[in-house]
């Protein structure tokens, strides 16, 4: 299993371009099952979970002709695809259940796995299911699987959704774009990744508009031949944001606009980085000293991301003084907490929050990454510890981060995988 050694601390300075966002290649490739002609999605980021997703593509059918750098596949549906989402190709990425709504949809059956919980929480889809079912998905739960049928096309309705989910949306606005008549979507999640993905829909002819946190959805009979450029991944510049706000960093961030992270910029310029933006690059100084920050909350978006939740913490760990964190959406996940305290962390959890004290002065040592975001806040932490740091199961890393050794490597951090 690969593993980071990284030889800490290590100053920060240069350029880093930002990769496509996976959150929003997912329910874009999930949401290309709808297609009879051939649809084109480049910016794909090459990272793990976007594999994952192009194999259980396969494994439906569908036929994927990837560019020579991987990051554009041209997607093209046979006409008798297979509805069978297995265990096997589910389990190793939450996301997969994007499919579900799409292959109801489009062909008005499907044999998809429950994907099961994960180390950050629980996880149920029973708002994904709730929802389908108000559009006319027929479904039992047998053996781990969703076994799903519908008479024929799924028919328009209003759903209200009873917490806001980015999954439920996702997999209600797909399977709602070749309903018959109207769908009315309610208190949906209206993070950045479903604007991308509901451009995508629109571009290739679905009938999708948005006010506030609702959506309306004119169902159409087929969706046309696309070619689509997904959005730069706004959690990756995000994270490389607050590394250079944790390591006294000078950093230009490349090709991303700004505005689609206007609450973590502000957020960073209290702990005291200077940040300067353009319409698509953003300058970023961190400080000599970090400032503290209570009662820091994540939420959705326009909130502070969740994905971001275990980043931030690592630098309220830096900063001069205590800090708080409270999160939101997942109730398990501070799984990164007990690494952070093997480098000398002093965290207190209650519930949802974290009290950090702060000042704390990080030894590198041997850590263990327990999920994406986690493992990526082992890697700050480790940048500006005392010493190296091996961080081990780097799998994780690599499903959300396209090549972050070689981008932190060309900003001046000693990191090294081995294999
Ligand atoms: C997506 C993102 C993930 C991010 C999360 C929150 C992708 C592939 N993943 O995950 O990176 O951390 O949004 O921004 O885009 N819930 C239910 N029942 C459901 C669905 C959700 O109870 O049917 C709960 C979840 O357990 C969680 C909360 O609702 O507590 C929000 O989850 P949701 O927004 O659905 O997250 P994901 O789509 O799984």
């Amino acid at each position: 299993m690969d593993k980071f050694v990284i030889n800490g601390p290590c100053k920060i300075k240069g350029n880093v371009s930002i990769s496509g966002s996976k959150n929003a290649s997912l329910p874009i490739l999930a949401a290309t099952l709808l297609f009879d002609k051939p649809v084109v999605i480049k910016n794909l980021p090459r990272v793990r979970d976007i594999n994952t997703m192009l194999n259980l593509l396969k494994s439906l059918g569908s036929k994927i002709i990837l560019s020579r750098d991987k990051k554009t596949a041209k997607i093209i549906n046979k006409k008798n695809m297979k509805t069978f989402a297995s265990y096997s190709l589910v389990k190793t990425m939450r996301g997969s259940i994007l499919v579900l709504g799409p292959l109801i949809s489009k062909h008005h059956q499907s044999k998809t796995s429950l994907p099961g919980g994960c180390l950050i929480g629980a996880r149920p889809v029973n708002y994904h299911l709730e929802s389908l079912k108000k559009l006319g998905m027929e479904y039992e739960l047998k053996d781990g699987y969703i076994l799903a049928k519908s008479k024929g096309r799924l028919i328009g309705t209003n759903i209200n959704f009873p917490k806001i989910s980015v999954g439920a949306t996702e997999n209600s606005i797909i399977a709602a774009c070749l309903a018959k008549g109207k769908t009315i979507l309610k208190n949906c999640a209206i993070e950045p990744e479903i604007k991308d993905l509901t451009n995508f829909l629109n571009k290739a002819g679905a009938k999708i508009k948005w006010s506030g946190r609702t959506c309306k959805i004119i169902g159409v009979n087929s969706l046309n031949k696309t070619e689509y450029s997904v959005m730069p991944d706004r959690i990756e510049a995000g994270t490389f944001c607050i590394a250079a706000t944790l390591a006294k960093g000078n950093l230009q961030i490349n090709n991303f606009n700004p505005r689609i992270i206007d609450t973590e910029i502000k957020v960073l310029k209290k702990f005291g980085s200077k940040i300067k933006t353009t319409e698509n690059k953003i300058f970023i100084k961190g400080p000599q000293k970090i400032k503290s920050i209570k009662n820091i909350k994540t939420k959705e978006f326009p909130g502070i991301p969740t994905d971001l939740q275990a980043q931030l913490m690592v630098l309220m760990c830096k900063a001069d003084g205590k800090s708080s964190i409270t999160e939101n959406i997942f109730e398990n996940r501070f799984m990164h907490v007990a690494e952070l305290q093997r480098l000398g962390a002093e965290i207190n959890i209650k519930n949802n929050i974290a009290m950090i004290k702060g000042n704390t002065k990080f030894i590198g040592a041997e850590l263990m990454s327990s999920d994406l975001r986690a493992s990526v806040a082992l890697v700050l932490a480790a940048i500006v510890s005392n010493g190296k740091s091996h961080i081990n199961r780097i799998y994780h890393l690599d499903r959300g981060y396209e090549k972050i050794e070689n981008k932190l490597k060309k900003i001046g951090v000693k990191i090294k995988r081995l294999k």
